[in-house]
């Protein structure tokens, strides 16, 4: 009997309909790897497979809710089927929601850990010991600079990506030797959906910061990822702002962070139903006056 054949090495991007995502999936197809699709959008994945199709390339999709508790294994068992196996996952998949904790509703909250952190893990755990049984490929996680620093009024988004910095760093350590990476690609804002579904485009913060494409991104990524980086902070001024999270004090940064990521209309956090302008903030500017005029 003709023993079957030996899956193929293929790459995982979840989170490939739009945006970073997307990106890495098309530069990883340059390598003449099969690359796996993976989101909720079937349309979407659709599109994204048939480009890397025209340059070439070999393209699956998969729509699956990262959310549904079984997610890995209907991953897996989609690989199985179509002989595949997975030798690099890119876990793109993520989002974030502006405003104060206090004030956003709490399963929305709750679905930034169930997907940029529980799902993440999840893939990752399901996938890894594959890859450390062949002694070859990784995983490339998506963070962000988010991920160096508490995020006032982005507060589980911030702390979301600083699970993504902390575990796949630690997993880098703890794989060396065995031939499998684990990489954290960590960009400032990208000019992706993101920004927008986030609510993060009408704020201060990520009206200053330049925003680089996704391609960039997906670049520097790859490539990190291929040398075996711990972390990849691509463009310049992510890497600035990296660094000030490292040494700026916290007493400093955070009331920054909190100010440029408010909006002087948004609900107060102290829970009176008030615009925060016309509540807490108009409550700081009195007390901020009042210093102002005793240093005088
Ligand atoms: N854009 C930025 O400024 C920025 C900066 C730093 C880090 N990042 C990180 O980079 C990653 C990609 O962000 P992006 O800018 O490319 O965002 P994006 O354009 O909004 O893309 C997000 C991707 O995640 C998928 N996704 C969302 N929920 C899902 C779910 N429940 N199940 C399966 N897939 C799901 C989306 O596809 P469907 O909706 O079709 O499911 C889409 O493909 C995220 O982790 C983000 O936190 C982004």
């Amino acid at each position: 009997m003709m023993a079957p054949p030996e899956p193929r090495l293929a790459v995982v991007v979840v989170g490939a309909s739009r945006g970073i995502g997307r990106a890495i999936a098309n530069v990883a197809a340059r390598d003449r790897i099969p690359v796996v699709l993976v989101a909720r959008s079937r349309d979407d994945l659709e599109t994204a497979a048939n480009d890397i199709r025209k340059l070439g390339g070999e393209a699956f999709t998969l729509d699956l809710d990262l959310f549904s508790a079984d997610a890995s294994t209907r991953l897996a068992a989609f690989l199985a089927a179509n002989n595949l196996c997975c030798d690099i996952l890119v876990n793109s998949a993520g989002y974030g929601l502006r405003g104060a904790a206090t004030t956003l509703p709490i399963p929305d909250q709750l679905g930034i850990i169930d997907l940029n952190i529980r799902a993440l893990t999840d893939l990752s755990l399901h996938f890894l010991p594959g890859m450390v049984a062949r002694g070859r490929g990784g995983v490339l996680n998506l963070g962000s600079i988010a991920g160096f620093m508490p995020g006032p009024n982005m507060a589980l988004y911030y702390a979301s990506k600083s699970f993504v910095r902390s575990f796949s760093e630690a997993l880098h350590e703890e794989l060396r030797h065995t031939g499998v990476t684990v990489t954290c690609v960590a960009p400032g804002p990208v000019a992706t959906e993101f920004l927008k579904r986030s609510g993060a485009d009408r704020v201060r913060l990520f009206k200053v910061l330049p925003k680089v494409d996704a391609d960039y991104v997906a670049e520097r990524a790859w490539r990190g990822f291929k040398s075996g980086r711990r972390l990849v902070v691509p463009g310049l001024s992510a890497k600035l702002a990296a660094f000030a999270a490292a040494w700026v004090p916290s007493a400093l940064m955070l009331p920054l962070i909190g100010r440029l990521q408010r909006r002087s209309n948004d609900p107060c956090p102290c829970g009176s139903g008030l615009k925060y302008k016309d509540c807490c903030g108009a409550r700081s500017r009195r007390a901020g006056s009042r210093q102002g005029s005793r240093s005088h």
